[in-house]
């Protein structure tokens, strides 16, 4: 079967245009696939990555700070179609904030904030400090519309975005492409975010840098408004010499993450593990934070020149391990066939990199939004937006569980249109059944509300406690 599935995708791409090292890169992965490749990393063959310098011990001044920025442009990874949230598109464009802290307007995408992020950081430091999408076919048109108000965004011509590449998602049970005839675009996918290395070899992005006097990226997730620009880590990468490095977070009781760095035994390399790679055997000691005590923030610094470097040894096309995601051909449709999606991720290029290291960040710089429960956390009141446009938590974040009928974006905003409630003084807020908010509602300590089998409403005003709606 895999054999007439390769060659049909890989003349569909062909015949889109898809450039010659998205197809190569896409073959490799193919054959992974098809032979079962699981790429397990075991716990006997790694050592736990430990003892990373803390940004918060980091002892930087103000010029090295300012020095290391203006040599640094910002990448943020925009290609994703926010699929976990029944979207298909650009989770950027969803609005996270309506307390706009100056005279521009209320509400703010995520999009709006990052460019507010870097523009406040340039006034600060005096940085040029571009700001570089990645974007997909699916994400750039709306994307660079949403960009058009902001004029003073490009930097010395150097470009806004680049494309990434396209695939052909695989029927599961044939892995040859999928036909979706009711619309076709929905027959490709991105190749995930490790897919941001074929894309910036055949757009030129880091050449274009270079050429224009840049040394030094921070690249991070556009659903993450943590990450903004930070001199201190910028001043502190650019002394350690090192091509690549990444930033990890203390691991609370809370976390049950997968993705995480360790050191590989047999040649002291630095190489991630995601939750598919960890072998059943391991995956208590991979998640017990006494023995790996950070996960991986997605946020990663680069050595430009590093990077051409292995660019261009490499014509782009890293070996990556291969990640299989199982999605429906229509996202917002559970009910569409499965399809398999050949991914990779951007931070497992860390073992590429001799000398490539990590740094301990706080919570701070890890904000993301995967689930609607995330994005009503960030919409609530436990954030406040400074005139930075950081997003600065004023109570330790609740956990909020939302039940499944929350699960897509469009459910969510029907019932939460009066707004998030205040979750300041809550500790958990689990949500079961179908509930609308609204508005000035606060949650409190364990705030919970059952399913009560029909759609209910939680009154303008009321509180919610551990008992359910109170008053
Ligand atoms: P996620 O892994 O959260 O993926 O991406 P996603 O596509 O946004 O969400 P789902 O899985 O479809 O629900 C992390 C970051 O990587 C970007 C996303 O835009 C997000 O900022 N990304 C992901 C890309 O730029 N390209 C891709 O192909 C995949």
């Amino acid at each position: 079967m895999s054999d007439r599935g390769l060659a049909l995708a890989r003349e569909k791409m062909q015949a889109e245009g898809v450039a010659p090292a998205a197809i190569e890169t896409f073959t490799r992965f193919y054959h992974l696939l098809s032979s079962g490749e699981t790429g397990l990393v075991r716990e006997s063959d790694v050592e736990p990555l430990v003892d990373l310098p803390r940004h918060a011990d980091l002892d930087v001044s103000d010029a090295d700070a300012q020095a290391a920025l203006a040599r640094t442009a910002i990448i943020k990874l925009n290609g994703g179609l926010g699929t976990s949230m029944g979207m298909d598109r650009a989770k950027s464009l969803l609005t996270v904030r309506d307390d706009a802290p100056d005279d521009e307007g209320g509400s703010l995408t995520f999009l709006d904030v990052i460019v507010r992020q870097v523009r406040a950081a340039r006034d600060a430091t005096g940085a040029r400090l571009p700001l570089v999408l990645m974007n997909s076919f699916r994400t750039r048109d709306d994307t660079l519309a949403a960009l058009a108000p902001y004029d003073d965004l490009a930097v010395d011509g150097l470009p806004v975005d680049f494309l990434q590449n396209r695939e052909p998602k695989l029927l599961a049970d044939t892995l040859e492409p999928v036909e979706w005839p009711a619309d076709p675009s929905l027959e490709w996918c991105p190749p995930g975010h490790g897919d941001l290395y074929p894309a910036l070899h055949a757009s030129g992005v880091v050449r274009a840098l270079l050429d224009a006097g840049f040394r030094y990226a921070s690249v991070s997730n556009s659903d993450n408004l943590g990450a903004a620009p930070d001199g201190a880590i910028a001043a502190w990468f650019a002394a350690s010499g090192a091509p690549y490095a990444a930033e990890m977070c203390r691991k609370s009781p809370a976390d049950v993450k997968g993705g995480q760095l360790v050191v590989r035994r047999s040649d002291g390399r630095i190489v991630q593990r995601e939750t598919a790679q960890t072998h059943p055997d391991d995956v208590d000691v991979s998640l017990d934070p006494a023995v790996h005590p950070y996960f991986h923030t997605n946020n990663l610094w680069f050595d430009l020149e590093a990077l051409a470097a292995e660019l261009d040894r490499t014509g782009g096309v890293l070996e990556l391990p291969l990640i299989r995601n199982e999605k429906t051909v229509d996202p917002t449709d559970a009910s569409s066939p499965a399809v398999v999606q050949i991914e990779s991720a951007m931070g497992a290029a860390v073992a590429v990199f001799e000398g490539a290291t990590a740094i301990e960040v706080g919570r701070e710089r890890f904000l993301p939004v995967k689930t609607t429960g995330d994005l009503l956390l960030m919409r609530s009141d436990v954030y406040e937006l400074t005139g930075d446009y950081r997003l600065v938590a004023q109570a330790e974040a609740p956990l909020v569980r939302l039940s499944k009928t929350y699960k897509t974006i469009a459910r969510f905003d029907e019932r939460f249109a009066a707004g998030a409630p205040s979750l300041r003084s809550a500790s958990s807020l689990n949500v079961e059944g179908d509930w609308t908010f609204g508005a000035g509602v606060r949650a409190e300590g364990e705030a919970a509300l059952p399913d009560v089998g029909e759609p209910a409403t939680v009154p303008d005003g009321a509180t919610v406690t551990a008992d359910g709606v109170d008053g």
